[in-house]
């Protein structure tokens, strides 16, 4: 006889139904999986042969197959456990038929029978409920980021004896309910402008940047404020969208960070250091999982004194602001995972930090500087914006009062920038001002007779590239947002010209 049972498995962040067949035949002792199983996967005869132990179930001493089909998709992750032991419970006609046809299974065994968290239930749920499935049975540890999906029955459960029993119909599991979700507590949705002294002109950039979801770099001498400005950024983005907030869920949850009430409903704050390397930034590794980049999805990917990271990891970065998306190699296939974040960056104009500081001299030589500044490459800095020169701050400006705008009213504003790109954006393929090329920034950015003299006077004075020029384009849309205004003006291209790029401050 066959047990047949269903499962998933996970294709970066989507599942993918995995049916598996079990079958015990006569012949020399054995149990294999087959179906392109990882190790974690075969090792899951192991941990059922001692779960069953604990439960005082003896498997035959027959010849068990477990078939994984597709049998051309490699099945990775702990989950297998449960699927495989309920196919071996009903194939030796323990538990009943009934349920078991529309049931999807997830869990890692203990020994001792008990089930075990994993990773990925939530895209799982997701799964479930387009696939129709009307059970799911899963870890009492994921059982409310499953609940947040609707449709479908979520059981979580605690032990294998428990499901067993429920499945033999002697006690009825309860299905899980949506937990209640407390006011954000994540230390980045706490922090406010109002903290930062002075700095108007960074300000004016990150709500610029706030506004069109551009790519920022700040410049500055240590202490000016950079981190500070950028830990605040989240607090004054755009909120997210239902859609957005279950795609950080789902990478959250295949992560495994997703928090207790199981859901994510703030945009993500990232800080890697510069010593990550780039399998932490991009994801991967020996058990796939999202990176830095893909955990900043829908917020904002921060990376702090810049050219400290390594080039190669640098360069990883070009894919993902391109397409919002990062491939990942493995063994025999590619992973890919959203990273649709917004990328701020942070730097000292020179390796000593003091090149252009009013009153401490800066001790790096040309050369020293160049080096430095190389690290970063133009197809790097051509994707980002808004480059951001911030000045020292002087103790008469620490010594103002607290600033009084604080990141909910600079947020009103860019919600109102925002409300208009998206509709304006209704009918193109784009949301926001970030995302303007080629002839989409003809369509959306005319400008005006003056307008077009202001830029050629500016293209001639600071030998602008095309590049450059497109740039200028964009963050001036954003600004005339911010105004209010239907088209481009002068003021707005004078103001955008001041975040262009600045190769090289002279000694
Ligand atoms: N504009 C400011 N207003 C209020 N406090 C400030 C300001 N700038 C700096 N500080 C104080 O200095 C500390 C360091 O600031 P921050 O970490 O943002 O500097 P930074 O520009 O990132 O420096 P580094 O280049 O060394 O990384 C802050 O924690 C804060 O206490
Ligand atoms: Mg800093």
């Amino acid at each position: 006889m066959i047990a047949e049972i269903h499962t998933i498995t996970l294709a970066g962040i989507h599942a993918q139904t995995i049916q598996i067949q079990v079958q015990i035949a006569p012949g020399i002792a054995s149990f294999n999986i087959v179906g392109l199983p990882d190790s974690a996967v075969k090792e899951s005869r192991d941990r059922i042969r001692g779960a069953f132990h604990a439960l005082g179930i003896a498997l035959p001493a027959k010849r068990i197959t477990v078939s994984l089909s597709p049998a051309d998709i490699h099945k990775e992750g702990n989950h297998f456990d449960l699927p495989i032991a309920i196919g071996l419970l009903k194939v030796l006609k323990i538990v009943p038929h009934d349920h078991i046809p529309q049931s999807l299974f997830l869990g890692e065994l203990g020994l001792d029978g008990s089930i075990r968290g994993i990773v990925g239930a939530l895209p799982a749920a997701i799964h479930a409920k387009t696939k129709q499935f009307e059970n799911l049975f899963l870890p009492q540890a994921n059982g409310n980021e499953a609940s947040w999906v609707e449709g479908v029955a979520v059981y979580p459960c605690n032990h294998l004896k428990e499901l067993m029993h429920h499945l033999q119909n002697k006690i009825r599991l309860t299905t899980a309910q949506t937990p209640e979700v407390s006011a954000p507590t994540s230390p980045e949705n706490q922090l406010d402008f109002s903290d930062v002294r002075g700095q108007e002109f960074a300000k004016r950039a990150a709500e610029i940047a706030a506004a069109g979801g551009h790519n920022m770099l700040m410049c500055g001498t240590p202490g000016s404020g950079k981190s500070m400005i950028a830990k605040r950024m989240v607090g004054i983005m755009p909120s997210l969208s239902s859609q957005e907030i279950l795609d950080i869920s789902m990478i959250h949850s295949i992560a495994g960070l997703l928090p207790d009430h199981g859901i994510i409903h703030q945009k993500p704050f990232r800080e890697p250091h510069h010593t990550a390397s780039a399998v932490a930034l991009c994801g991967g590794g020996l058990k796939a999982k999202p990176g830095e980049m893909s955990l900043a999805h829908g917020g904002v990917l921060f990376l702090d004194e810049l050219p400290e990271f390594p080039r190669q990891v640098l360069e990883t970065l070009r894919q993902p602001l391109e397409t919002g998306e990062i491939t990942v190699s493995r063994a025999n296939h590619h992973v890919t995972y959203p990273a649709n974040f917004q990328f701020i960056a942070a730097m000292n104009p020179s390796p000593c930090g003091y090149l252009g500081h009013p009153s401490i001299p800066c001790t790096s030589t040309p050369k020293q500087i160049q080096n430095y500044r190389n690290k970063l490459s133009g197809p790097l800095l051509d994707r980002i914006d808004l480059h951001v020169d911030v000045a020292p701050v002087s103790i008469e400006d620490m010594q103002l009062p607290p600033a009084k705008e604080n990141s909910a009213t600079i947020k009103k504003r860019v919600d109102q920038a925002y409300a208009l790109q998206t509709q304006r954006y209704k009918q193109a393929s784009i949301s926001k001002n970030s995302q303007l090329y080629g002839a989409l920034l003809d369509q959306y950015c005319p400008l005006s007779a003056d307008c077009i003299t202001l830029m050629q006077k500016a293209s001639e004075k600071y030998a602008m590239s095309a590049r450059g020029y497109h740039r200028i384009l964009r963050v001036a849309r954003t600004i005339a947002d911010l105004a209010g205004a239907q088209n481009i003006a002068k003021p707005h291209i004078s103001e955008a010209l001041m975040y262009r790029y600045i190769p090289y401050k002279p000694l």
